[in-house]
Protein backbone atom coordinates (compact mmCIF):
# COMPACT_ATOMS: atom_id res chain seq x y z
CA UNK A 1 0.00 0.00 0.00
CA UNK A 2 1.09 3.29 -1.02
CA UNK A 3 0.15 7.33 -1.92
CA UNK A 4 0.77 7.96 -5.32
CA UNK A 5 0.42 11.31 -5.32
CA UNK A 6 -1.47 14.11 -3.65
CA UNK A 7 -3.01 17.78 -3.85
CA UNK A 8 -3.04 20.17 -1.24
CA UNK A 9 -5.52 22.37 -1.62
CA UNK A 10 -5.68 25.16 1.17
CA UNK A 11 -4.09 22.90 3.49
CA UNK A 12 -1.85 25.41 5.75
CA UNK A 13 0.57 27.25 3.58
CA UNK A 14 -0.01 25.06 0.51
CA UNK A 15 -2.84 26.57 -1.65
CA UNK A 16 -2.48 24.53 -4.81
CA UNK A 17 0.47 22.16 -4.89
CA UNK A 18 0.73 18.59 -6.21
CA UNK A 19 3.45 16.42 -5.22
CA UNK A 20 4.04 12.65 -6.96
CA UNK A 21 5.69 9.97 -4.48
CA UNK A 22 7.94 6.71 -5.02
CA UNK A 23 8.53 4.38 -2.54
CA UNK A 24 11.43 6.68 -1.05
CA UNK A 25 11.03 9.87 -0.93
CA UNK A 26 13.22 13.01 0.73
CA UNK A 27 10.98 16.31 1.32
CA UNK A 28 13.44 18.87 1.62
CA UNK A 29 13.00 23.21 2.10
CA UNK A 30 13.89 25.54 4.45
CA UNK A 31 11.92 26.45 7.81
CA UNK A 32 8.60 27.28 7.03
CA UNK A 33 8.43 26.03 3.73
CA UNK A 34 5.65 23.16 4.13
CA UNK A 35 7.73 20.11 4.80
CA UNK A 36 5.90 18.72 7.94
CA UNK A 37 2.71 20.57 6.25
CA UNK A 38 2.97 17.61 3.39
CA UNK A 39 3.44 14.84 5.18
CA UNK A 40 0.80 15.87 7.65
CA UNK A 41 -1.88 15.48 4.96
CA UNK A 42 -0.57 12.51 3.84
CA UNK A 43 -0.94 11.16 7.73
CA UNK A 44 -4.84 12.66 7.62
CA UNK A 45 -5.33 10.42 4.53
CA UNK A 46 -4.39 7.35 6.31
CA UNK A 47 -5.41 7.82 9.97
CA UNK A 48 -8.44 10.55 9.62
CA UNK A 49 -6.55 13.01 12.00
CA UNK A 50 -3.19 15.05 12.46
CA UNK A 51 -0.31 14.34 14.33
CA UNK A 52 0.22 17.89 14.99
CA UNK A 53 -3.17 19.30 16.09
CA UNK A 54 -6.41 17.28 17.98
CA UNK A 55 -8.59 20.20 15.71
CA UNK A 56 -8.37 19.72 11.92
CA UNK A 57 -9.76 23.07 11.31
CA UNK A 58 -6.59 24.67 12.34
CA UNK A 59 -4.94 22.95 9.02
CA UNK A 60 -7.49 24.85 6.92
CA UNK A 61 -5.39 27.97 5.26
CA UNK A 62 -5.76 31.01 7.08
CA UNK A 63 -7.21 32.87 4.13
CA UNK A 64 -10.23 30.10 2.96
CA UNK A 65 -12.64 27.76 4.93
CA UNK A 66 -12.07 24.86 3.38
CA UNK A 67 -8.90 22.21 2.62
CA UNK A 68 -8.91 19.21 0.74
CA UNK A 69 -6.40 16.87 -0.07
CA UNK A 70 -7.29 14.56 -3.21
CA UNK A 71 -4.51 12.19 -5.64
CA UNK A 72 -3.98 8.83 -5.71
CA UNK A 73 -3.29 5.38 -3.86
CA UNK A 74 -2.08 2.33 -4.93
CA UNK A 75 -3.79 -0.93 -3.36
CA UNK A 76 -2.19 -4.03 -4.42
CA UNK A 77 -1.26 -2.96 -7.36
CA UNK A 78 -4.34 -0.78 -8.49
CA UNK A 79 -4.32 2.60 -8.64
CA UNK A 80 -7.11 4.21 -6.86
CA UNK A 81 -8.10 7.95 -6.20
CA UNK A 82 -8.82 9.34 -2.96
CA UNK A 83 -10.43 13.06 -2.05
CA UNK A 84 -10.59 13.88 1.68
CA UNK A 85 -12.31 17.48 2.35
CA UNK A 86 -12.25 19.55 5.55
CA UNK A 87 -15.37 22.01 6.07
CA UNK A 88 -17.31 21.85 9.17
CA UNK A 89 -16.61 18.53 8.95
CA UNK A 90 -14.24 15.24 7.23
CA UNK A 91 -15.21 13.73 4.38
CA UNK A 92 -13.61 10.96 2.60
CA UNK A 93 -14.06 9.44 -0.77
CA UNK A 94 -12.08 6.57 -2.06
CA UNK A 95 -12.89 5.41 -5.81
CA UNK A 96 -15.56 8.46 -5.93
CA UNK A 97 -17.51 6.87 -3.01
CA UNK A 98 -17.60 8.40 -0.18
CA UNK A 99 -16.44 6.22 3.23
CA UNK A 100 -19.41 6.58 5.42
CA UNK A 101 -16.94 4.75 8.30
CA UNK A 102 -13.00 5.89 8.14
CA UNK A 103 -12.31 3.18 10.49
CA UNK A 104 -12.13 0.17 8.56
CA UNK A 105 -9.63 1.92 5.72
CA UNK A 106 -7.64 3.37 8.61
CA UNK A 107 -7.24 0.52 10.61
CA UNK A 108 -6.33 -1.24 7.20
CA UNK A 109 -3.52 1.13 6.22
CA UNK A 110 -1.10 1.32 9.02
CA UNK A 111 1.06 4.43 8.99
CA UNK A 112 3.12 5.56 11.99
CA UNK A 113 5.07 9.03 12.69
CA UNK A 114 7.99 10.31 13.88
CA UNK A 115 8.16 14.46 14.02
CA UNK A 116 9.57 17.00 17.02
CA UNK A 117 5.77 18.05 17.16
CA UNK A 118 4.99 14.22 17.88
CA UNK A 119 7.33 11.93 19.51
CA UNK A 120 4.95 9.21 20.10
CA UNK A 121 5.24 7.39 23.86
CA UNK A 122 8.32 9.69 24.48
CA UNK A 123 5.83 12.99 23.94
CA UNK A 124 4.85 15.18 27.01
CA UNK A 125 1.53 14.92 26.69
CA UNK A 126 -0.37 11.41 28.48
CA UNK A 127 -2.82 11.63 25.45
CA UNK A 128 -0.26 11.27 23.07
CA UNK A 129 1.54 8.47 24.16
CA UNK A 130 -2.19 6.76 24.92
CA UNK A 131 -3.32 7.65 21.16
CA UNK A 132 0.32 5.81 20.22
CA UNK A 133 -0.60 2.47 21.62
CA UNK A 134 -4.06 2.68 20.41
CA UNK A 135 -3.37 3.06 17.17
CA UNK A 136 -0.90 0.34 17.46
CA UNK A 137 -3.67 -1.92 19.70
CA UNK A 138 -6.43 -1.13 16.44
CA UNK A 139 -4.15 -2.24 13.48
CA UNK A 140 -3.86 -5.51 15.44
CA UNK A 141 -6.92 -5.88 17.01
CA UNK A 142 -9.83 -3.31 15.57
CA UNK A 143 -12.56 -4.32 18.17
CA UNK A 144 -10.26 -1.84 20.35
CA UNK A 145 -10.94 1.22 18.59
CA UNK A 146 -14.87 0.55 18.62
CA UNK A 147 -14.06 -0.05 22.59
CA UNK A 148 -12.51 3.33 23.11
CA UNK A 149 -15.52 5.50 20.50
CA UNK A 150 -18.36 3.41 23.25
CA UNK A 151 -16.24 4.34 26.56
CA UNK A 152 -15.20 8.25 25.32
CA UNK A 153 -18.91 8.38 24.20
CA UNK A 154 -20.31 7.36 27.85
CA UNK A 155 -17.30 10.08 29.05
CA UNK A 156 -18.81 12.75 27.22
CA UNK A 157 -22.16 11.49 28.37
CA UNK A 158 -20.94 11.46 32.06
CA UNK A 159 -19.16 14.95 31.86
CA UNK A 160 -22.20 16.33 30.59
CA UNK A 161 -23.51 15.70 33.91
CA UNK A 162 -21.62 16.28 36.02
CA UNK A 163 -21.15 19.67 34.60
CA UNK A 164 -24.95 20.15 35.07
CA UNK A 165 -23.81 19.26 38.77
CA UNK A 166 -26.65 16.28 38.41
CA UNK A 167 -27.10 13.79 40.91
CA UNK A 168 -29.20 11.10 40.41
CA UNK A 169 -27.18 8.05 41.42
CA UNK A 170 -29.60 5.73 39.45
CA UNK A 171 -28.52 8.21 36.15
CA UNK A 172 -24.85 7.80 37.17
CA UNK A 173 -25.17 4.08 37.77
CA UNK A 174 -26.34 2.65 34.49
CA UNK A 175 -23.67 5.08 33.03
CA UNK A 176 -20.50 3.48 34.79
CA UNK A 177 -21.80 0.08 34.51
CA UNK A 178 -21.22 0.37 30.28
CA UNK A 179 -17.97 2.97 31.26
CA UNK A 180 -16.26 -0.47 33.83
CA UNK A 181 -17.22 -2.71 30.82
CA UNK A 182 -15.58 -0.93 27.94
CA UNK A 183 -12.83 0.82 30.49
CA UNK A 184 -11.74 -3.04 31.30
CA UNK A 185 -11.49 -3.92 27.88
CA UNK A 186 -9.52 -0.95 26.81
CA UNK A 187 -7.01 -0.99 30.20
CA UNK A 188 -6.49 -4.85 29.63
CA UNK A 189 -5.65 -4.48 25.89
CA UNK A 190 -3.56 -1.61 26.79
CA UNK A 191 -1.84 -3.54 29.24
CA UNK A 192 -0.91 -7.10 27.04
CA UNK A 193 -0.13 -4.32 24.07
CA UNK A 194 2.50 -2.69 26.66
CA UNK A 195 4.03 -6.18 27.46
CA UNK A 196 4.62 -7.41 23.56
CA UNK A 197 5.83 -3.83 23.12
CA UNK A 198 8.29 -4.52 26.06
CA UNK A 199 9.15 -7.63 24.42
CA UNK A 200 9.42 -6.68 21.45
CA UNK A 201 12.08 -3.86 22.69
CA UNK A 202 14.20 -6.46 24.55
CA UNK A 203 14.27 -8.48 21.43
CA UNK A 204 15.59 -5.86 19.36
CA UNK A 205 17.91 -3.49 21.43
CA UNK A 206 20.92 -5.28 21.13
CA UNK A 207 20.74 -4.37 17.30
CA UNK A 208 21.05 -1.04 18.26
CA UNK A 209 23.99 -1.17 19.99
CA UNK A 210 25.32 2.28 19.13
CA UNK A 211 22.31 3.73 18.57
CA UNK A 212 20.93 3.95 22.28
CA UNK A 213 23.94 3.16 24.89
CA UNK A 214 21.06 2.46 27.83
CA UNK A 215 17.89 0.37 28.59
CA UNK A 216 15.07 1.20 27.79
CA UNK A 217 11.43 0.11 28.64
CA UNK A 218 7.78 1.38 28.97
CA UNK A 219 5.72 1.13 32.40
CA UNK A 220 1.85 1.00 32.34
CA UNK A 221 -0.70 2.31 35.29
CA UNK A 222 -4.70 2.11 34.64
CA UNK A 223 -6.35 3.93 36.01
CA UNK A 224 -9.28 2.01 37.52
CA UNK A 225 -12.45 3.02 37.16
CA UNK A 226 -14.09 4.50 41.50
CA UNK A 227 -17.39 4.74 41.05
CA UNK A 228 -17.44 6.37 44.81
CA UNK A 229 -15.77 9.41 43.69
CA UNK A 230 -18.64 10.61 42.06
CA UNK A 231 -19.34 13.88 44.61
CA UNK A 232 -15.89 14.91 44.31
CA UNK A 233 -15.70 14.71 40.08
CA UNK A 234 -18.83 16.56 40.44
CA UNK A 235 -17.06 19.22 43.04
CA UNK A 236 -14.25 19.66 40.41
CA UNK A 237 -16.40 19.25 37.12
CA UNK A 238 -14.06 16.55 35.95
CA UNK A 239 -14.11 12.62 35.76
CA UNK A 240 -11.24 11.51 37.67
CA UNK A 241 -10.77 7.89 37.10
CA UNK A 242 -10.96 5.43 33.99
CA UNK A 243 -9.23 4.95 31.04
CA UNK A 244 -8.87 8.20 29.66
CA UNK A 245 -6.36 8.54 32.94
CA UNK A 246 -4.61 5.64 31.87
CA UNK A 247 -0.62 5.98 32.33
CA UNK A 248 2.01 4.88 30.20
CA UNK A 249 5.73 6.37 31.18
CA UNK A 250 9.42 5.11 29.72
CA UNK A 251 12.07 3.55 32.45
CA UNK A 252 15.52 4.33 31.19
CA UNK A 253 17.88 1.93 33.13
CA UNK A 254 14.69 1.20 35.42
CA UNK A 255 14.21 4.92 36.31
CA UNK A 256 11.08 6.52 35.04
CA UNK A 257 12.28 9.43 33.14
CA UNK A 258 9.76 12.25 32.33
CA UNK A 259 11.70 15.23 32.15
CA UNK A 260 15.26 14.96 31.79
CA UNK A 261 16.18 12.73 29.20
CA UNK A 262 18.01 14.82 26.79
CA UNK A 263 17.05 15.66 23.16
CA UNK A 264 19.20 13.33 21.56
CA UNK A 265 18.12 10.71 24.41
CA UNK A 266 14.51 11.60 23.56
CA UNK A 267 14.75 11.47 19.73
CA UNK A 268 17.00 7.85 19.76
CA UNK A 269 14.39 6.58 22.01
CA UNK A 270 11.17 7.89 20.09
CA UNK A 271 12.63 6.25 16.36
CA UNK A 272 13.64 2.73 18.43
CA UNK A 273 9.80 3.04 19.40
CA UNK A 274 9.20 3.87 15.68
CA UNK A 275 11.17 0.63 14.96
CA UNK A 276 9.39 -1.38 17.44
CA UNK A 277 5.89 -0.21 16.09
CA UNK A 278 6.77 -1.58 12.87
CA UNK A 279 7.84 -5.08 14.17
CA UNK A 280 4.39 -5.32 16.13
CA UNK A 281 2.64 -4.51 12.50
CA UNK A 282 4.38 -6.51 10.46
CA UNK A 283 4.28 -9.23 12.89
CA UNK A 284 0.28 -9.32 12.98
CA UNK A 285 -0.53 -7.82 9.44
CA UNK A 286 0.48 -8.97 6.14
CA UNK A 287 0.63 -5.81 4.39
CA UNK A 288 3.20 -3.13 4.70
CA UNK A 289 3.52 -0.24 6.63
CA UNK A 290 3.79 3.63 5.78
CA UNK A 291 6.55 5.38 8.04
CA UNK A 292 6.84 9.57 8.57
CA UNK A 293 9.90 10.34 9.95
CA UNK A 294 9.66 14.55 10.19
CA UNK A 295 12.93 16.60 10.47
CA UNK A 296 14.95 13.05 10.97
CA UNK A 297 18.25 14.53 10.70
CA UNK A 298 17.70 17.40 13.27
CA UNK A 299 19.62 17.05 16.46
CA UNK A 300 21.19 12.79 15.29
CA UNK A 301 23.99 12.43 13.72
CA UNK A 302 24.48 11.19 10.39
CA UNK A 303 25.72 7.93 11.11
CA UNK A 304 22.78 7.25 13.14
CA UNK A 305 20.73 8.39 10.66
CA UNK A 306 22.08 5.87 8.08
CA UNK A 307 22.03 3.03 10.12
CA UNK A 308 18.86 3.77 11.55
CA UNK A 309 17.22 4.32 7.74
CA UNK A 310 19.09 0.49 7.23
CA UNK A 311 16.68 -1.30 9.56
CA UNK A 312 13.69 -0.71 8.95
CA UNK A 313 12.23 -1.63 5.66
CA UNK A 314 8.39 -0.02 5.37
CA UNK A 315 6.41 -0.24 2.49
CA UNK A 316 6.81 3.53 1.47
CA UNK A 317 8.97 5.99 3.34
CA UNK A 318 8.90 9.80 3.80
CA UNK A 319 11.74 11.74 4.97
CA UNK A 320 11.55 15.46 5.38
CA UNK A 321 14.77 17.62 6.07
CA UNK A 322 17.10 21.11 5.42
CA UNK A 323 18.58 22.11 1.86
CA UNK A 324 22.04 20.37 1.55
CA UNK A 325 21.20 17.23 2.63
CA UNK A 326 21.05 14.37 0.13
CA UNK A 327 19.36 10.75 0.51
CA UNK A 328 20.36 8.29 -2.38
CA UNK A 329 18.27 6.07 -4.40
CA UNK A 330 15.56 8.63 -2.62
CA UNK A 331 12.69 10.37 -4.83
CA UNK A 332 13.90 14.28 -3.94
CA UNK A 333 11.14 16.70 -3.41
CA UNK A 334 12.36 20.28 -3.27
CA UNK A 335 9.76 22.60 -1.74
CA UNK A 336 11.78 25.52 -2.24
N1 LIG B 1 -3.60 27.25 8.91
C1 LIG B 1 -2.55 27.84 8.32
N2 LIG B 1 -2.74 28.74 7.32
C2 LIG B 1 -1.68 29.31 6.71
N3 LIG B 1 -0.40 29.08 7.02
C3 LIG B 1 -0.15 28.19 7.98
C4 LIG B 1 -1.20 27.52 8.71
N4 LIG B 1 -0.65 26.71 9.61
C5 LIG B 1 0.67 26.84 9.48
N5 LIG B 1 0.99 27.73 8.54
C6 LIG B 1 2.32 28.16 8.05
O1 LIG B 1 2.79 27.19 7.15
C7 LIG B 1 4.20 27.27 7.09
C8 LIG B 1 4.76 25.88 6.90
O2 LIG B 1 4.80 25.18 8.11
P1 LIG B 1 5.52 23.76 8.22
O3 LIG B 1 4.83 22.78 7.38
O4 LIG B 1 5.61 23.49 9.68
O5 LIG B 1 6.94 24.06 7.60
P2 LIG B 1 8.32 23.26 7.71
O6 LIG B 1 8.03 21.89 8.24
O7 LIG B 1 8.86 23.24 6.32
O8 LIG B 1 9.21 24.05 8.63
C9 LIG B 1 4.65 28.01 8.33
O9 LIG B 1 5.16 29.25 7.92
C10 LIG B 1 3.39 28.19 9.12
O10 LIG B 1 3.36 29.39 9.82
MG1 LIG C 1 8.72 20.98 9.98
Amino acid sequence: MSIESIYLKNFRNHILKKFQFDEKNFIVGKNGSGKTSIVEAIYIVFSGRSFRTNRLRNAINNNHDFFELNGRLSEEGISIPFKLTYKTGKEFFIDKKKVENSTEFILKHPIVCYSPENEGFLSDEMEVRRRFLDRLIGYVYPQHIVNLKSYLKLLNIKKSYIHKKIKDPLLYSSIHEKMIFFGNRISSKRVEFIEKFNSIIDKNINDFPTFLSENFSLKFAASEIHVSLIDSEIAKGMVLTGPHRDKISFLINGKICENFASFGQRKSLSLFCIYCFIKVVEEFLKYGIIVILDDLEAGLDAERVKFFLEKIKPSQLFITGLPNNTFEKFNTINIE
